[in-house]
């Protein structure tokens, strides 16, 4: 969920707007803003995206000068304009991120105490909470303060007192919080990229912290209600909203842009001049690192798969992937000294960073693979290594995905080189294929019409399997979560030789299946598994970069040839590029998908 709140010296609607505009990728199930009108609580809701509440702005407008606003992917509760927020009551109204796991018992003792709610939410609660303390004779800083100490969770939240014209708080515990000064105005939002057109002097919350603002002053205090002064940082999220350009979807663009935004990410780890890979000071010894744990979610999760191939071959350290909602909760065995790997578009996934904290804490080295440089899992790693692909706006990740693997191939070769497992003129070579990469990837995009036509011949299929060897296994398994995220086509990746040990009892005619087979040392093996296939009359479309026309396959897409580092991060297109053109031919909401959210701060 996203959160923005103003206390403005004109109008805020407008601005409360604009702000959950470039949150929408927090989630968009609901909407809404409240606002201090004459001193008191107004709210407008609405449930799906936000041109609705928009529309009902229309209809209803709102008129003040302070204001808070949410959008929201729905933890408990549908997303209906009940369980939209913000949460109100005559004496407050708040926006919240995160999960009250206490909510339950709470609302019960209430319920007792006779209060009434109107929501399934958890977020009421804390209203009817806050609420509660002021009808007994609190002041609103000390109703905010006692409510706080009653809530277990992780959560963020934004508040609004009736009557209270030129206050608000802001509190962060598990989910990041952000305060932002104006001239005469001060701001409240969920990142950097919520206050982006507000201001760019910022101050993060840390961990219990909370804050009260004015117009004029912020005060933070930390979990024990001891003032506390937390630096001034200048953000570098740029104001201006990124366009789809000539594109129908964002996704589209991001998919074309992925030469462009592959070869900035490259050079900025690469000096070809010298025939090396550079990356940014760590406070270990590359050449010690006894063992290496990537972690992550997602397709960010898929990154860290085929990473571990590059790293284990050039660098022979051994490497654990996990996904990090499972990550911590079975009590990994760490080795001293190891490296663990955060990779993360948004830096921000709840599950994501709750594992870099539980590594943190057991005192491995942290390196945090990021695209937003100013998010929670960048300041809190010992290294961040940044994977510079500009803003993703569609959902389903495409080029920030290129750009993670290009990166995590630059990092493998700096380590098998700081190790000595390759030496000065193979490291020349490695580097030399990577610098090639982008040109690669705007060769395979010349396939989009082809990919079109297979997509539309796939697009009503019930279930597509997706099967790679070795290092393309990933991608297969990518190539189905793309296909499942924006089409609702049910995929499946498979390592292609585990299909006859129980998946391949799923084919018939009816069954397309993407066979991932570059003519590697791998391709005989995965050759054989299409036949199988093809024997029992599934449907076979093989993207290889083999010449040979193989008789009985639906279709073949002809990939230019690619080595050990390269080949991964081109046959991520055109299964990229199925699904997308896939989703078109269903007329599916492409860059926002059903039920998902771009980042995910919850657990
Ligand atoms: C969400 C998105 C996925 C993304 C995952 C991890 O679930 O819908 O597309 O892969 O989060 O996101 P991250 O920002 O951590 O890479």
């Amino acid at each position: 969920c996203g959160i923005v709140g103003i206390l403005g010296k004109a109008p805020v609607t407008d601005r409360l707007v604009e702000s959950l505009k470039r949150l929408e990728y927090r989630g968009y199930d609901s909407a809404g803003i409240a606002v201090l009108s004459d001193g008191k609580l107004e709210r407008r809701r609405a449930p799906g995206k936000l041109k609705e509440l928009e529309l009902v702005l229309a209809a209803e407008p709102l008129d003040g000068m302070a204001g808070i606003g949410h959008t929201r992917w729905a933890t408990h509760g549908q997303p209906t304009k009940a369980n939209a927020h913000p949460h109100m009551t005559h004496r407050v109204a708040l926006v919240h991120n995160g999960i009250i796991e206490n909510f339950r018992t709470l609302k019960d003792d209430m319920i007792a105490a006779g209060m009434v709610f109107e929501s399934e939410t958890d977020t009421e609660v804390v209203a009817s909470l806050m609420t509660h303390y002021l009808d007994e004779g609190a002041t609103p800083l000390e109703a905010f303060t006692k409510t706080l100490g009653k809530l277990e969770g992780a959560f963020a939240l934004c508040v609004l007192v009736n009557g209270e014209e030129n206050l608000m708080f802001g509190a962060r515990r598990g989910s990041p919080l952000v305060i932002g000064y104006g001239e005469g105005e001060n701001y409240v939002g969920s990142d950097a990229t919520a206050l982006a057109s507000l201001s760019n002097r910022l101050i993060y919350l840390e961990e219990g912290d909370y804050a009260t603002l004015s117009r004029e002053t912020v005060q933070v205090f930390d979990e024990d209600g001891t003032p506390v002064s937390r630096p001034t940082t200048i953000s570098q999220v740029a104001a201006t909203m990124v366009d789809k350009g000539n594109y129908r979807h964002f996704m589209q663009k991001e998919i074309f842009e992925q030469p462009t935004v592959v070869a900035q990410a490259l050079g900025r780890y690469l000096d070809p001049n010298a025939g090396t890979v550079c990356l940014p000071e760590t406070p270990f010894d590359l050449a010690n690192i006894p063992r290496i744990t990537l972690i992550a979610c997602g397709t960010s999760y898929y990154a860290a798969e085929v990473a571990r191939y590059w790293i284990e071959q050039l660098a022979r350290i051994p490497v654990d992937v996990d996904i990090a909602s499972e990550f911590r909760y079975r009590e990994p065995v760490y080795t001293e000294g190891g490296l663990a790997i955060f990779i993360s578009q948004s830096g921000e996934t709840a599950d994501t960073l709750a594992a870099l904290r539980h590594a943190k804490a057991a005192g491995q080295h942290i390196a945090a693979l990021v695209n937003m440089p100013g998010s929670t899992m960048a300041r809190e790693a010992d290294v961040v290594l940044p994977i510079h692909a500009g803003p993703e706006i569609g959902v389903a990740s495409t080029k920030a995905f290129t750009c993670q693997l290009a990166v995590l191939a630059s990092l493998a070769v700096k380590l098998a080189s700081a190790k000595g497992e390759i030496n000065s003129n193979e490291e020349a070579g490695y580097v030399k294929e990577l610098n090639h990469i982008p040109a690669l990837m705007a060769e395979v995009l010349h396939h989009d019409e082809a990919l079109q036509g297979i997509a539309r011949s796939i697009s009503t299929a019930r279930d597509i399997l997706f099967v790679g060897r070795g290092i393309h296994y990933p991608i297969a398994m990518e190539g189905a979560l793309k296909l499942k995220e924006i089409s609702y086509i049910h995929a499946e990746g498979y390592a292609a030789g585990e299909l006859k040990h129980g998946p391949i009892a799923l084919i018939d005619e009816h069954v397309p299946v993407i066979g991932i087979a570059p003519e590697d040392s791998l391709f005989d093996k995965t050759l054989s598994n299409l036949q199988e296939i093809m024997a029992r009359q599934g449907k076979v479309v093989m993207f290889s970069d083999s010449e040979t026309k193989q008789e009985g396959m639906f279709a073949q897409l002809k990939m230019p040839s690619a080595g050990f580092l390269s080949s991964a991060i081109l046959y991520a297109i055109p299964v990229q590029l199925l699904a997308y053109y896939a989703a078109v031919e269903k007329g599916t909401d492409v860059d926002q998908p059903r039920n998902l959210a771009k980042s995910v701060t919850v657990e």
